[in-house]
């Protein structure tokens, strides 16, 4: 028997992942980046059995939907196909924030899952593999394996499309308020919204601008020029959103508190304030400020009818490996 135990932050993405060249792989169309999140982490404990005879897995303490499982499961085949094993494993997983409610609970997971079950298994793979592992699990996975701020390439094989560091945590003090507006589980989840994206007229027009988006939004956080970051990163969600709204079944993330909450930032903005917003697969909205303003803007996101609480968030480290295991 072997345990191992990792920790890995979700991430918030500045240029988004969304649409794929292939499914299987989890081949992106557009490269993306974004920041790991220093208060939305996932811990995760694997442990192979040789007298398990089939996956066992937990999240909060409750067994999974057999949907959820069967995806887990199918990790771990890759993890032991690479390890040459076949025992079954017992998987205990907890997040520090509610799960399908649009924080990247997939990221983090599919992060910790990977690094775990790769020690478990007694695996031992370096930063750039572990990427390409975790993507195949959840593609935005890929983007917390290292730390801080992080680019994943798009590419046309599995080995060239990794993710890698542009700069570490410490480079720059910004914060990322997540809002929350809604903690029940999302009705389409982003792994069907990624699969639908090519049947939105806007498809094609929303990948050149992130092509164009890419290299500013790497040169603003190189240069911690956060009025480019901010405007970009905000009209790259819009974008995004289009294509889900567009898409054939469409798909709206947003709640009416969403939209009270984006147009909150606005308004802050015209009063003096540096915020931007951008969204996920889901209702939350995560306001972005720099961390002198992050202890004013997350009182005034409090005040807001609708929003439940508040998650503020530095740039955040790489997945690790813990002593602590969870079971
Ligand atoms: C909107 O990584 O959750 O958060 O690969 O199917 O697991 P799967 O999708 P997932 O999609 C994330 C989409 C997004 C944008 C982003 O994080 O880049």
């Amino acid at each position: 028997m072997s345990k191992a135990t990792a920790i890995s932050c979700a991430n918030i993405a500045f240029v988004k992942y969304w649409g794929r060249k292939s499914d299987a792989l989890r081949l992106p169309l557009n490269s993306s980046i974004s920041m790991n999140l220093d208060h939305a982490t996932t811990i995760t404990t694997v442990m192979f059995d040789p007298a398990l005879n089939a996956d066992q897995v937990t999240i909060e303490e409750t067994e999974t939907t057999e949907k959820a499982a069967r995806r887990v499961s199918a990790h771990l085949d890759r993890i032991r196909a690479l390890a040459n094993i076949q025992m079954r494993a017992q998987v205990v997983s907890r997040n520090s924030f509610p799960m399908g409610a649009g924080i990247a609970s997939s990221a983090s997971a599919f992060a910790a899952l990977t690094v775990a079950g790769c020690a478990a298994a007694g695996l031992r793979l370096d930063e750039r593999a572990l990427t390409i592992l975790a993507r195949q699990g959840s593609g935005s996975a890929c983007r917390s394996i290292p730390a801080g701020f992080v680019e994943w390439h798009t590419a046309d094989t599995s080995e060239a499309a990794y993710a890698e560091q542009i700069a570490p945590p410490d480079h720059w003090d910004i914060c990322d308020l997540i809002a929350i507006a809604q903690t029940e589980h999302k009705k389409v989840d982003s792994t069907k919204g990624n699969e639908l994206v090519h049947t939105s007229p806007f498809a094609q027009a929303r990948l050149i601008e992130a092509e164009r988006a890419l290299p500013v939004i790497r040169r603003a956080i190189l240069e911690r020029d956060f009025a480019t970051l901010g405007e970009e990163t905000e009209q790259e969600a819009i974008r995004m959103h289009a294509v889900a709204m567009t898409s054939r079944p469409g798909i709206l993330y947003w709640s009416p508190v969403t939209v009270r909450i984006m147009q909150a930032v606005r308004d802050w903005r015209e009063s003096g304030i540096p915020a931007y917003f951008t969204i996920d697969a889901g209702a939350n909205v995560h306001v972005l400020c720099q961390g002198t303003d992050a202890a004013t803007l997350q009182a005034e996101l409090r005040t807001l009818p609708g929003v439940l609480s508040v998650i503020a968030n530095r740039p955040g480290p790489g997945s690790q490996l813990s002593e602590n295991h969870i079971f």
